[in-house]
């Protein structure tokens, strides 16, 4: 597909999907990654003589203008983070969003109202996509994160206009390919998070694709039961250990390794600061819960991550969120932090459980890339195709 590079973008109005559904509390902005990320895209479009025009989502208003949801709020992190101001159009369509696109000069940047405020986005609705398009003279989509949706404003563009890839979708697949698509060998992947029904997809794809397969979190416990562990109070679904056991049975054949939990804490209660004990696998007290993987297996999966090349992770590997249980996933971020500063282990991280957590361990910035997706990163890693990239690389394009 094309680049910023490959396009002609002098003097015209640069259509340009980012991806701006960023954390808010209170009408502030609590994390800016999202924003900061498209920095490069942005100044590389006024470089080429393009004027970019910023289209976005944010949060599911449905179709209808929620105040709440308007895309103003995100505007003076966006200024900063451009270091310019931006103008901004209350209309995404019609008269008076020409108008103020019509008044941009070469250097100057807008962002236009949230996309999902109009019925047409989600529907991918031809018209209401002729009707954005006909403010522009060409598409980039740098919303990688928001590539496994097909609408109006991810697609239905890049099928109207001259297209190409912005400086974070490029990185971003430049990434995932590395990792799962032609990677060095072994990779590792780590899969945690509460449930294996939500994984399904990304463990069938993985047990193919990867040669390790650490499983953490509440998830693991329901393989633990498919192996006939009792897991006690744990958070498990039982009524998927077949499931889990044709996981198992596949990643033999595949010549997968998978790694569960050798050993486990236990807590008889959900908080912080719980009294809680480190006990073997299979020693689960009845009336206890595992919150999080032990000293053991975060040793079995550290040798394992020595023994690789690519580590690609997903989902936390116990209740990270409250301590101590997150001893097990911050150790383990470490161990791959470590092993990447010193140049061993290529390491690909999504997902904003995941991302969460790898910032708590203060490792995030070791890591070789950390991906601005969640429910994209999952598709991707799913093996599905995203139809925001694949409308980029139609023929012609
Ligand atoms: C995200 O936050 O993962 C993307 O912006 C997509 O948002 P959505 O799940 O509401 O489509």
């Amino acid at each position: 597909f094309n680049t910023i590079d490959d396009m002609d973008l002098d003097g015209k109005v640069v259509l340009t999907r980012v991806d701006l559904n960023v954390p808010m509390e209170n009408g502030r902005v609590t994390d800016t990654t999202r924003i900061d990320k498209i920095v490069p895209t942005v100044k590389d479009i006024q470089a080429k003589g393009g004027i970019p025009v910023l289209l976005a989502h944010f949060d599911r208003p449905k179709g209808q203008r929620v105040e709440s949801m308007s895309l103003k709020q995100i505007l003076p992190a966006l200024e900063a983070a451009l270091g310019q101001p931006v103008a901004f159009s209350d209309e995404l369509i019609g008269g008076p969003a020409k108008r103020v696109v019509a008044a941009l000069k070469p250097g100057d940047v807008a962002l236009m109202e949230n996309t999902r405020f109009y019925e047409g986005e989600e529907k991918n609705d031809p018209t209401f996509a002729a009707s954005i398009a006909a403010l522009g003279g060409a598409f980039i989509n740098d919303a990688f994160s928001a590539a496994h949706r097909a609408h109006a404003s991810t697609t239905g563009l890049a099928d109207l206009l001259s297209a190409g890839a912005g400086r974070l979708m490029e990185a971003e697949l430049k990434a995932l390919d590395a990792a799962l698509g032609n990677p060095h060998r072994p990779v590792i992947a780590v899969v945690g998070g509460a449930k294996v029904s939500t994984k399904l997809d990304l463990l069938m794809n993985l047990v193919e694709k990867v040669d390790n397969l650490a499983i953490g979190g509440g998830m693991a416990n329901t393989f633990l039961v498919a192996k006939g562990i009792e897991v006690g109070k744990s958070l498990a679904e039982r009524d998927m250990a077949d499931t889990a056991r044709a996981i198992m049975e596949k990643a033999a054949q595949t010549g997968c390794t998978i790694l569960l939990p050798q050993d486990i804490v236990v807590a008889r209660e959900f908080r912080a600061g719980a009294p809680s004990e480190t006990l073997p696998v299979d020693q689960c007290p009845a009336d206890a819960m595992i919150l999080d993987a032990g000293p053991k297996t975060v040793a079995a999966l550290g040798e394992s991550m020595e023994l690789c090349k690519t580590l690609i992770w997903n989902g936390p590997l116990g209740a990270f969120e409250i301590e101590p249980f997150d001893a097990a996933t911050n150790a383990a971020a470490r161990k791959a932090a470590q092993l990447t500063r010193e140049g061993r282990l290529i390491s690909v991280a999504g997902g904003g459980d995941t991302v969460a957590a790898l910032n708590k361990a203060g490792v995030a910035d070791d890591f070789t890339f950390i991906s601005t997706a969640g429910g994209a990163f999952l598709e991707w890693m799913e093996g599905k195709d995203l139809p925001g990239v694949q409308a980029l690389k139609k023929p012609g394009k």
